[in-house]
């Protein structure tokens, strides 16, 4: 049936009809704040290329925790900064390190709050790559090793969920085997499964200290043509024991989004990375989009596609109502 009898304007005459129409919302609930903790105290620190994102102390990240909390935020997800980093990162799986003892405080702080690690090693070591380096080539299974010792050290600290990021093959079943191993067998895992090697997180490698010394990431991450790939990535995890499976980043890949949707009944979590929030502000600031609205309608198609869970830098200051 066709015009005029179908006139679909008619479910858009008035924001009454058009949120009766409405096919998705997003709200707090499945909002991830992505936060970063350095050594020290005191510190709450602007990352200048990521508009109101901060880097902060244990202390002060509690504090920033709490409002969140507060905001309706459920979850938050730890990157630590070390002060030191050597080449096989080894503050990463320390017992002491920074994400250890940020997750224990914001834990005994907030034992509601969901709080998921980010297990990689890009943060610790000197090379910046996310894994062991060998001449000019990154390691796989050495590198799985040092990935599994940092999520169980995750979770001795209290982590509630673990989400390894490196892309390695086979780090989801070693992560496993060693949560279990350890009575960590209630321990979910959050898989970085189809992570693509991408020119929009640029803005977090200023953030985190993390950019590469030498080459890139893509003999380890996706190579951003690949959509074929992106389930197969997905379904090894998922044999491998993952139990959430993640897209990143996301608007740019809303087609790998809703083909996971489609395919997978686990959670799904998008990643709305640094460059898509920054790009955002940047305009904003220029007077070229209206940022609120830019963001909703991107973190909206995020959901569109099929996401369960958006990470993002705008989960808490957004006005969702
Ligand atoms: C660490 C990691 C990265 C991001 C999340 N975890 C950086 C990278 O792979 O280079 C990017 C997040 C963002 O851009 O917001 N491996």
């Amino acid at each position: 049936m066709s015009f005029p009898r179908t006139r679909m304007r008619r479910w858009r005459r008035n924001e009454t009809l058009r949120r009766m129409a409405r096919e998705n919302r997003v709200s707090r609930d499945g909002l991830i704040l992505p936060l970063f903790v350095v050594e020290g105290s005191g510190v709450r620190e602007p990352v200048v290329s990521m508009p109101g994102v901060h880097r902060f102390s244990t202390d002060r990240l509690v504090e920033e925790a709490k409002r969140v909390f507060d905001r309706g935020v459920p979850a938050v997800i730890l990157f630590g900064i070390p002060a030191d980093k050597d080449p096989v990162g080894s503050g990463a799986d320390a017992a002491d390190g920074v994400v250890q003892r940020a997750v224990s405080a914001v834990k005994g702080a907030l034992p509601d709050l969901c709080v998921m690690t980010d297990v990689c090693l890009c943060e610790y070591t000197d090379h910046g790559h996310c894994g062991i380096v060998d001449g000019d080539e990154v390691r796989n299974d050495p590198s799985v090793e040092r990935l599994a010792a940092t999520a169980l050290s995750h979770a001795r600290a209290g982590a509630d969920v673990v989400a390894p990021s490196d892309m390695m093959d086979g780090r989801v079943a070693a992560i496993r085997r060693i949560l279990d191993e350890n009575d960590f067998e209630e321990l979910p895992i959050l898989s970085y499964a189809a992570k693509f090697a991408s020119a929009f997180y640029g803005p977090f490698r200023d953030a985190a200290e993390s950019t590469p010394a030498f080459g890139d990431r893509r003999s380890y991450q996706m190579d951003p043509p690949n959509r074929r790939e992106a389930l197969r990535e997905m379904r090894l995890d998922l044999e491998e024991g993952a139990d959430a499976l993640m897209v990143k980043p996301a608007l740019p890949y809303l087609d790998v989004l809703a083909d996971a949707r489609a395919e997978f009944d686990v959670p799904l979590a998008a990643y709305q990375v640094s460059g898509e929030y920054s790009m955002i502000h940047a305009a904003a600031e220029r007077g070229w989009v209206d940022g609120d609205r830019a963001m909703k309608e991107a973190l909206v198609a995020i959901r569109r596609a099929g996401a369960d869970w958006i990470i993002s830098y705008a989960a808490a200051d957004l006005d969702l109502s």
